[in-house]
């Protein structure tokens, strides 16, 4: 974290992302773009200019946590029988064969075979391209199975990887609306309250990727779009209590009760503590209650924060390198990092990376999924995933935490920092000025145009929250930037709401 107008009064020796280059000094004007940026003279490598995120840990500290398990494999010889069959030598001579016949006669062979073999490319091509093309439903995506829309979402399996009831439900918007998808409409239908019950809502939570056990309760409210199709329960969910699939939702247009279900699969987003704003340094604990520390062999190495008990989001270049769930502690619910010098922390069981591309920084995002799960307390406690339907837009205020370096190259942060930044929209941020062109639609631009405020090595993989509907949403996680604090040079972060998908995915699969 830099902030120019404060400082910790302690610092640990930063062993977070690095950055080699040499830069002016931040310069901070008040505000709007700078043109004329010197920087940028002279670069061959415009790829190292920017901290691309790669850990600083010399090698030889950080040794590969498994050894190398020498396996002594028994030579076996391998004993192939060989056959040798003795062919008796002819004592007839064959026949005489006229040498032209012969000729034609494997010419029409060789020309039979290839027609025969055009033929059957043909039919096979025809019967893939009417399997695929004539699909009148929709496609398996692992495999080339054909499901009507009418299977989808009905609470039967019908793709073999069943993905066909994997993404039945969401949660839309601040209020978490839930939502079914709806096979005859084919789209995104709320659904009613009537018959609602909280064994369908753990159900539902458990179909999204929750734990049951973190379920948080369901309410209604009131809607006025009565007109429009909602899902219903089914009728045969009267008389049959037992059912245990969404096929207990079909569409309809009345919904005596007028109201809607609200889902919380998780009680995220609540913090504690009047927080000082402007100030730097965190005085409570339970101001930012998702922010972990991961570390290596002791040393804090990126950010990441609480989304389920069992869950942490953080950055895929933190993981990159050090890929080996066993190499990673995660400590929550500390202040500062001498407190956790002595603490037990979290061990991780799993790593999912993204599809990180580390020349480009896209897709910045990974999941660690701990052994045991962290035990909530007012200072241990998850952020909300935003809903489908939240839209972070320029110039909204937001916050970023981390114990990242205090000034560009400079040591790590003891204890841990916070600081008001505000969005800044992609074109802005692609503008040439800024980062002409690298922002893509997996990344979110945030900070201060003129500088000063801002992320930095360290901070990597840590929230960018925002407050809404009185609940905190995790908008991003701490990617990259150009230095920490220039001018122009705004923190970039991984877009949470564009990887929803990918996330929910990974909650339900491991
Ligand atoms: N890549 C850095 C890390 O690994 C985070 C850099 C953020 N930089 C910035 N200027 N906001 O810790």
């Amino acid at each position: 974290m830099n902030n120019n107008t404060m400082y910790a009064n302690a610092s640990h020796v930063n062993h977070g992302f690095q950055h080699e280059e040499r830069r002016p000094p931040p310069y901070a004007p008040s505000s709007g773009l700078y043109p004329a940026l010197p920087q940028y003279h002279g670069h061959q490598n415009v790829a190292s200019q920017y901290q691309i995120a790669s850990p600083s840990y010399p090698s030889e500290r950080y040794p590969t946590a498994q050894t190398q398990n020498l396996h002594h494999y028994t030579p076996q010889t391998a004993s192939v029988n060989t056959h040798h069959t003795t062919t008796p030598a002819s004592h007839y001579s064959s026949p005489p064969v006229h040498k032209g016949s012969k000729k034609k006669t494997c010419t029409c062979i060789t020309i039979a075979i290839i027609t025969l073999l055009i033929i059957a490319g043909v039919i096979a091509a025809l019967l893939w391209y009417f399997g695929v093309f004539s699909c009148n439903g929709r496609q398996c995506k692992a495999d080339n199975i054909c499901v009507s829309h009418s299977q989808w979402c009905d609470g039967v399996q019908d793709c073999p990887s069943g993905e066909d009831e994997a993404q039945c439900f969401r949660l839309y918007g601040s209020n978490f609306l839930l939502q079914k998808y709806s096979n005859e409409s084919r789209n995104w239908e709320l659904v009613c309250s009537d018959g609602w019950n909280d064994e369908l809502a753990k159900q539902a939570c458990e179909q999204i990727g929750y734990p049951r056990n973190t379920y948080a309760g369901y309410s209604v409210i009131s809607s006025r779009a009565s007109s429009n199709s909602v899902m219903v329960m089914a009728d045969s969910l009267s008389s049959n209590p037992n059912i245990t699939t969404q096929s207990f939702l079909t569409k309809g247009t009345t919904c005596a009760s007028n109201t809607l279900v609200t889902l919380k699969c998780i009680d995220c987003g609540k913090n504690i503590g009047s927080r000082i704003v402007g100030g730097t340094t965190v005085t409570s604990k339970g101001v930012w209650p998702w922010q972990v520390s991961l570390q290596i062999s002791r040393n804090h190495v990126c950010g990441g924060s609480i989304i389920t008990p069992y869950w942490i989001l953080t950055a895929a270049h933190c993981v990159e390198k050090y890929s080996n769930p066993r190499q990673w502690t995660v400590f929550a619910g500390y202040l500062t990092q001498s407190e956790m010098k002595y603490a037990t922390g979290n061990s991780v069981s799993q790593i999912v990376k993204n599809n990180f591309d580390s020349t480009t920084n896209e897709n910045d995002v990974a999941l660690m999924k701990l052994n045991s799960p962290l035990r909530m307390t007012s200072n241990v406690r998850p952020v909300c995933l935003p809903n489908v339907g939240m839209y972070f837009s320029a110039p909204r205020n937001c916050y970023i935490t981390g114990w990242g370096a205090l000034s560009f190259q400079g040591s790590g942060s003891e204890t841990l920092q916070e600081a008001k930044i505000q969005l800044i929209d992609r074109t802005t941020c692609n503008n040439y000025q800024v980062y002409n062109g690298l922002i893509t639609n997996t990344m979110i631009c945030a900070g201060k145009l003129a500088g000063g405020v801002d992320s930095c090595q360290g901070d990597s993989g840590g929230p960018l929250v925002t407050q809404e509907n009185s609940l905190w949403w995790l908008v991003g996680d701490t990617s990259w930037g150009e230095g920490c604090a220039f001018r122009n040079k705004p923190g970039v972060y991984g877009n949470v709401t564009y990887f929803l998908d990918w996330i929910y995915q990974q909650m339900q699969k491991y």
